[in-house]
């Protein structure tokens, strides 16, 4: 079992490519879909994945998995080809959100704790009959005056081990992601704040998945940027939040964890590739580094599509463009100049 978890876990982490987050709850791909004045239907969903997935050079030479929601693990393109053989055929490992999502917690602090461990065990069962190979389960942490609490670190730190467990059980890897949250309000704190609580989040996950026995060799880190607050005004350089992320992450993730795949968090699309080419550059790192973007790997080809089946093509050069962005970012090999010249 071991073996197998380390393997699908080495898979998803081939060099050059990386995740696509489109598990974007229907709360949430609504709020994309209202920015471009789309109503959020069945069709359309199915639609907007369809377009996705179907991008297959990009899917095939750049993507390694895709975290799913459960109506699109069990949906079909609409000429009735499930999404799981689209996905089979350019090799992605098709994964699957099982958090509920986030839910305020009692206090004054706005923290939030994330639901969904009851029957758990049983929809992991579920899930990997369906063929899932990777789970994600994202915590939320909130940065203001009050916030984060040690009480929310530690209840998040605690189901993410929860979650982490039972998946390695079902022979899923877990993506743990505990995510910093950097684009939340008020958002302006400092980039020194951000990586002490990173640390501090970090530090803390990691002791609950060790006092929980989850086998690090099987699982993957989803951790957010070092970056100032959004509304902050420090505007440091590609190459400091690098360094400064990669700092944070060498002090507290074992070097047994087998990658890091980060989440873009609000970051511009260039911003989300820029940071991790620089990063890549830094040597001697003990893990690889890659990309699990939504948003950073969306934007374009979203706003390309708009809701049209006629806009496909368009749509799908739009999103092959970021994703081999990405893919250079992802070997340390993006540059500025790259990105307009195959723009
Ligand atoms: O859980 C967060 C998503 O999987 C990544 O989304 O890259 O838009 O922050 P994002």
């Amino acid at each position: 079992m071991t073996k197998s978890l380390n393997a699908i876990a080495q898979k998803l982490m081939e060099p050059g490519k990386g995740i696509l987050a489109a598990d974007e709850s229907e709360g949430t791909i609504g709020k994309r879909f209202a920015k471009i004045n789309l109503p959020n239907t069945l069709d359309l969903r199915r639609d907007y994945r369809e377009m996705l997935f179907g991008a297959s050079e990009a899917m095939r030479n750049y993507i390694s998995g895709v975290i799913l929601t459960e109506e699109t693990l069990k949906q079909e393109a609409a000429d009735g080809t499930p999404f799981r053989a689209i996905l089979a055929d350019t090799d992605c490992v098709p994964g699957i959100k099982v958090d509920r999502g986030a839910f305020p917690m009692p206090g004054e602090g706005g923290e939030k704790i994330t639901e969904g461990l009851d029957g758990l065990r049983q929809r992991l069962a579920h899930y990997a009959e369906l063929g899932a190979g990777f789970a994600k389960w994202r915590a939320v942490i909130t940065i203001n005056d009050i916030a984060p609490t040690r009480n929310n670190i530690r209840a998040n730190a605690h189901a993410l081990a929860r979650y982490a467990m039972l998946c390695q059980e079902a022979g899923i890897v877990p993506i743990v992601e505990p995510e910093v949250v950097g684009d939340g309000e008020p958002g302006n704190h400092s980039m020194e704040r951000c990586a002490q609580v990173t640390g501090d989040v970090l530090e803390n996950v990691f002791k609950e998945l060790r006092l929980a026995g989850v086998d690090l060799a099987g699982m993957l880190l989803k951790p957010n940027m070092i970056l100032p607050g959004i509304n902050s005004r420090e505007r440091p350089g590609f190459e400091d939040v690098a360094r400064r992320t990669v700092d944070v992450l060498r002090e507290h993730v074992p070097a047994a964890v087998p990658g890091i795949a980060f989440l873009s968090g609000g970051q511009t699309d260039e911003e989300a590739t820029a940071h991790l080419s620089a990063m890549n550059r830094i040597p001697n790192k003990p893990w690889p580094l890659t990309f699990s973007y939504g948003r950073a790997l969306q934007n374009v080809a979203l706003r390309t599509w708009a809701g049209r089946r006629e806009n496909f093509a368009a749509a799908r050069q739009a999103f092959a463009h970021r994703a081999h962005m990405n893919s250079l970012a992802a070997l340390g090999e993006w540059s500025n100049e790259r990105d307009r010249a195959a723009a």
